[in-house]
């Protein structure tokens, strides 16, 4: 298996794999202050809900460095303005505000030691994220691979794999895991319109492992459905709400629709970090809109027509009807729901 390094955290400086240039570049984006990290994740040079979490909490290592010679009461007042610019870097994906809460609980609990040993307890807790992430990843996978079928197709949307991830990813983690056992699968991975993470990064990660795959157009999706090509879809998410309602990647909703319509399985796999206990239902969760330009240009080159009005919502929610199951490093959670859900908390 290649090694994918999304996000590394070495000598004071936070090293991303600039996902806003791949496939055609491969290029690493630095990050030496926590402005430099808002930036990153605002303008998506790292994107995915883990790896925004993981990406948050490096930030806030770097924020601590930047302020540590301060006084105690200057060093508390800018990490919090810290925190709170991180926080709010990107809405939907709740990992990013786990992340912020369990660093902000932290220099709470340890606000009575002096800066270098609460700053030493910020980058211990940074470390932890991350690496709790990779064996979240793992155990999900293992839990994921028990619902695949030897010589299964399965379906994708966005992209969910080590590039989402820390290492390994969410529904791209159940089927490398599924490739990795030899269960002979074949992938289809929709393109992902507007900034086509699928067409972009799933397809690059599956040819970097060589698991056998189609990318195809959005539109071809519920054709394959229909038709019976298809024995599982698999999805991760950004926020899942008490209910099992799940925001994800636009589009997504499309496809449980079709899938429940054809009596296709659609997972979601998620950790439990992705689950946001404060809300009752989907109905409550933001989605981020973001600029028209990623709908009339691509790559830069502009495909629809000066004048033209947008609409680009990022996030769909999926109604926990259309569920089968959320696959979590704790097992598999299926209906009803919410009182499933409810005992992981
Ligand atoms: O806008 P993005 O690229 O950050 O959206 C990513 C997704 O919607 C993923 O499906 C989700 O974060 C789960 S990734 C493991």
């Amino acid at each position: 298996m290649k090694e994918i390094k999304t996000i590394e955290f070495k000598d004071d400086v936070l090293y991303l794999i600039d996902q806003r240039k791949l496939p055609t570049s491969y290029e690493i984006f630095e990050c030496k202050d926590y402005k430099e990290v808002d930036f990153a994740i605002k303008d998506m040079v790292v994107r995915g809900a883990p790896a925004i979490g993981a990406t948050a909490a490096y930030g806030v290592v770097l924020a601590a460095k930047e302020f540590i010679y301060d006084d105690k009461e200057t060093f508390l007042k800018n990490l919090d303005e810290a925190l709170e610019v991180l926080y709010n870097s990107r809405p939907t994906a709740v990992n990013l505000m786990w992340a912020i809460k369990r660093m902000r609980d932290l220099i709470e609990a340890n606000k009575d030691l002096d800066i270098q040993a609460i700053y030493e307890r910020i980058v211990e807790e940074a470390d932890i994220i991350y690496n709790e992430d990779i064996e979240t990843n793992k155990k999900m996978a293992r839990y994921g691979n028990e619902i695949i079928k030897e010589g299964a197709t399965i379906l994708t949307h966005c992209n969910t794999g080590a590039l989402a991830t820390v290492a390994y990813g969410t529904a791209l983690g159940v089927v490398r895991e599924a490739h990795y056992t030899g269960k002979n699968i074949f992938v289809y991975a929709d393109e992902t319109r507007p900034r086509l993470q699928g067409g972009k990064l799933t397809a690059w990660e599956l040819v970097q492992e060589g698991i056998p795959a189609k990318l195809i157009a959005d539109n071809v999706a519920a054709t394959l459905i229909r038709d019976g090509k298809i024995d599982v879809i698999l999805v991760g998410a950004d926020r899942i709400a008490n209910n099992g309602d799940t925001a994800n990647k636009i589009g997504t909703f499309m496809l449980s629709v079709v899938a429940k319509a054809y009596n296709v399985p659609f997972y979601i796999v998620a950790p439990t970090t992705t689950i946001d206990f404060e809300m009752e239902s989907g109905d409550e969760i933001e989605i981020e809109e973001r600029s028209s330009e990623e709908v009339t240009h691509i790559n830069g080159i502009r495909v629809a027509p000066e004048g033209i009005e947008v609409y680009n919502p990022a996030f769909d929610v999926t109604p926990h009807e259309n569920i089968t199951g959320i696959i979590t490093e704790k097992g598999i959670i299926r209906a009803p729901f919410k009182e499933n859900i409810l005992k992981l908390k």
